[in-house]
């Protein structure tokens, strides 16, 4: 099969050129922007056609929480018509889409993890803007799934894990908020998911989440860090209202992987993978 992939130079785009070796049976198209611009619809439809593509994994995203609060037209035009035009472009030839929404969805009231079927209500632009690339996906009547991650993180661009890294090293202390509570997500743990289902095939339009297991606040997560990376900083516990951002994040967003799970992806453990990534970085 010929994969399509979109925002390749991602975090995302990029662990899945890491994992793609192990799939020799499949060519990976890697594009972004400036040369792919998944708002150019005619641009995506003639590229579908031309490579014969029979699936595409959308990697691309404006994924600047804070930024999307004062540019809500450019992030629905990437969030919203970006993963219609794709999939538009993946019917007019027969091929699936995998399209990737966020945990931001969800308005961070339940106290259970959520489900696919749970309610939306995205309290922000971003995640206002990725429920309706969602609707469009749907309303397409292409093949496709959406997954819905948290907390990305990975070896490439810019990410909380680098970020501690970094500060952790420059400074002596560090506040982390500990009353937003959720999962972090290894991008490669991710890119096999993607991998998984789309070797499995599907019909229709259907929708999965996908996070590492178990469940953690940043301040735990920031810990953790310091601790893998052998980094004495000393972390404090603070509340949101005292580091106060341009948008407001859902204080909890742990998905529910039953679903991932029985389709036969397998979740690790967000420990085990924060080890695997560490321990990459470290090497560079
Ligand atoms: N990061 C997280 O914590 C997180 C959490 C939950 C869900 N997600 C979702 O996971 C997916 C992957 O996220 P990520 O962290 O890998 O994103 P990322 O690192 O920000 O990568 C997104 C890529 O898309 C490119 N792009 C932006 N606009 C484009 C356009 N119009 N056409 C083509 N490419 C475009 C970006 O290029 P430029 O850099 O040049 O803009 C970048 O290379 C996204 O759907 C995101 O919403 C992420």
């Amino acid at each position: 099969m010929n994969i399509l992939v979109t925002g390749a130079n991602g975090q995302l785009g990029n662990s899945v050129r890491k994992i793609a070796g192990n799939y020799p049976q499949h060519k990976f198209i890697y594009t972004d922007m400036p040369e792919v611009d998944i708002t150019n619809l005619p641009l995506l439809e003639d590229l579908v056609k031309k490579e014969s593509v029979g699936a595409i994994i959308n990697c691309a995203a404006f994924t600047a929480v804070d930024k999307a609060e004062s540019c809500e037209e450019l992030a629905a035009k990437i969030n919203v018509d970006g993963p219609k035009n794709l999939a538009l472009a993946a019917k007019s030839v027969g091929a699936k889409l995998v399209h990737i929404s966020t945990d931001y969805v969800f308005d961070g009231k339940s106290s259970l993890p959520l489900k696919e079927t749970d309610a939306t209500q995205p309290i922000g632009v971003y995640g206002r803007t990725k429920r309706q690339g969602e609707i469009e996906v749907e309303k397409s009547g292409c093949d496709a799934i959406v997954i819905r991650t948290a907390w990305l993180y990975s070896e490439y661009g810019n990410n909380f894990v680098k970020t501690m890294l970094r500060l952790g090293k420059e400074r002596e202390s560090l506040n982390v908020v500990y009353d937003q509570i959720g999962t972090p997500t290894y991008a490669t743990d991710l890119a096999y998911a993607i991998m998984t289902l789309l070797e499995k095939g599907f019909k229709g339009f259907d929708t999965y989440h996908f996070s590492n297991e178990g469940v953690i606040s940043w301040f735990d997560f920031t810990k953790a860090i310091f601790e893998i990376a052998g980094l004495g900083t000393k972390v404090s516990a603070i509340e949101s209202f005292e580091y106060p951002t341009a948008a407001e994040r859902p204080a909890y967003s742990v998905l529910n992987k039953r679903k991932i799970k029985a389709a036969g992806v397998s979740v690790p453990y967000w420990k085990e993978s924060l080890k695997t990534c560490i321990s990459l970085l470290e090497k560079q």
